[in-house]
């Protein structure tokens, strides 16, 4: 098979990178390890900024997004001295839109299937090959049978856990990580939310997050150790500790019900550089990862796809490589304003098991310069509703 873009994951990033390659009259093949079943289990967050947004209305996937997702002019930040509602409209203008990713990456598969491209599921030993030459090529197995995807360009929209960041040599790369030292322990209930907007709520006992997916279907966390399993909570133990984390008047208001999906996440920072080798480029959570304070994972991997897919566009419509040339570095500058975003509301809002009285100072006094100052406030504004691509 020869096609121009090989598409390794069946992600967002890998979907919304064929949708509007394919909507430029560029072909794809998009290669999925997973089932679709499983790739549409995965819950994640789902916050998606401007540019996302318009991004899925220029891929033409909106159309559900747009009647079904909310709005979101503003956020709360709580802690004991207070509540804090960073107001997005007044501040920049801009909002975010709630919506499941779950949701997104169903609404891609649609399109995907509408327009008849290609995606290859339950592919076994994907390989790349060539990358570094002018004639790369992809191989894999499926149902026992060894196939091969020669190509102009691959595109490894494959996750942290992929294979495109390890084609890269070592040698070549230089990765940044830090792991942080407790996760999320998450709910998913089918009962209304508790506010109408996200509450980010910092409290002695840990950080606690309230959100929402529909007017009943809510999504709470609570930070946990590292130590801790699913099994350790039951769903009584899990309202009892959002409760003691919220601000007393929102936690009467909570309504507790049956959790339909309980699971604990790891928090990392992580960012590998560079974005591209030869013929190879990597793309979302195969390049970098935030932890989910700022809500940024999706988002990171929408502007990657920006830059990835005018590149490309330039290449074929012009044979100009500047674009693509250009992808890394100018990727590589946004995800880092990113990565410091989701690095300093986690610092921010989380309590650190080893942190010392002088650190917790520092953290209620940002609390506090948040609370007081509308520069502040304008500051994480502009980074949560997504800063420019
Ligand atoms: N071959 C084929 N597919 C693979 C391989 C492989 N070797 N390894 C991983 N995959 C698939 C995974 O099964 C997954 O469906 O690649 C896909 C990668 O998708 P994501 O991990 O969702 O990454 P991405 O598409 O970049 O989306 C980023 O998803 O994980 C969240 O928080 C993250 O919101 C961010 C978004
Ligand atoms: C979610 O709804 O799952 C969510 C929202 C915002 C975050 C993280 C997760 O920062």
């Amino acid at each position: 098979m020869r096609t121009q873009i090989c598409i390794i994951g069946g992600g967002p990033s890998g979907l919304l990178l064929g949708q509007l390659l394919h909507l430029g009259g560029i072909d794809t093949v998009i290669l999925e390890r997973r089932t679709r079943t499983h790739v549409l289990s995965r819950i994640r967050a789902g916050v998606l900024e401007h540019g996302l947004v318009s991004l899925m209305r220029e891929a033409g996937v909106a159309e559900r997004l747009d009647r079904e997702g909310f709005v979101h002019d503003g956020a709360i930040i709580a802690s004991p001295q207070g509540q804090t509602r960073i107001d997005f409209d007044r501040l920049t203008g801009k909002s975010v839109i709630v919506y499941g990713q779950t949701e997104v990456t169903r609404d891609l598969y649609a399109a995907r299937d509408r327009v008849g491209a290609p995606v290859i599921h339950e592919t076994e030993d994907v390989t790349i090959h060539g990358a570094d030459g002018d004639a790369p090529f992809v191989t894999y197995r499926k149902d026992g049978q060894d196939h091969r995807i020669d190509c102009d360009f691959i595109a490894g929209c494959d996750g942290f856990h992929g294979v495109s960041r390890q084609t890269i040599p070592a040698s070549v790369r230089r990765e940044y990580e830090k792991v942080y030292p407790f996760g999320w322990l998450g709910v998913l209930s089918e009962t209304p939310p508790v506010h109408d907007e996200l509450i980010y709520a910092a409290s002695p006992r840990g950080f606690a997050l309230c959100s929402m997916r529909n007017a009943n279907l809510s999504r709470y966390y609570v930070q946990c150790p590292l130590t801790d399993r699913v099994e350790d909570w039951s769903d009584q133990a899990f309202w009892t500790e959002l409760r003691r984390r919220l601000p007393p008047e929102v936690a009467e208001r909570l309504i507790t019900g049956p959790s339909i999906e309980k699971s604990i996440a790891p928090l990392r920072s992580f960012v590998t550089e560079p974005m591209r080798w030869g013929r190879l480029f990597l793309c979302g959570d195969a390049a970098h990862i935030v932890p989910p304070t700022g809500a940024k994972g999706l988002n990171t991997a929408a502007s990657d796809v920006h830059y990835l897919y005018r590149g490309l566009c330039q290449w074929y419509e012009d044979h100009d490589a500047k674009g693509i040339d250009d992808y890394s570095a100018k990727a590589v500058l946004r995800i880092w304003k990113a990565e410091r975003f989701s690095w300093w509301m986690t610092n921010l809002l989380h309590h650190f098991p080893e942190q010392s009285d002088f650190d917790i100072k520092m953290r209620d006094a940002d609390l506090a310069y948040l609370r007081d100052s509308d520069a502040a406030q304008h500051s994480l504004a502009e980074n949560y509703v997504g800063l420019p691509f």
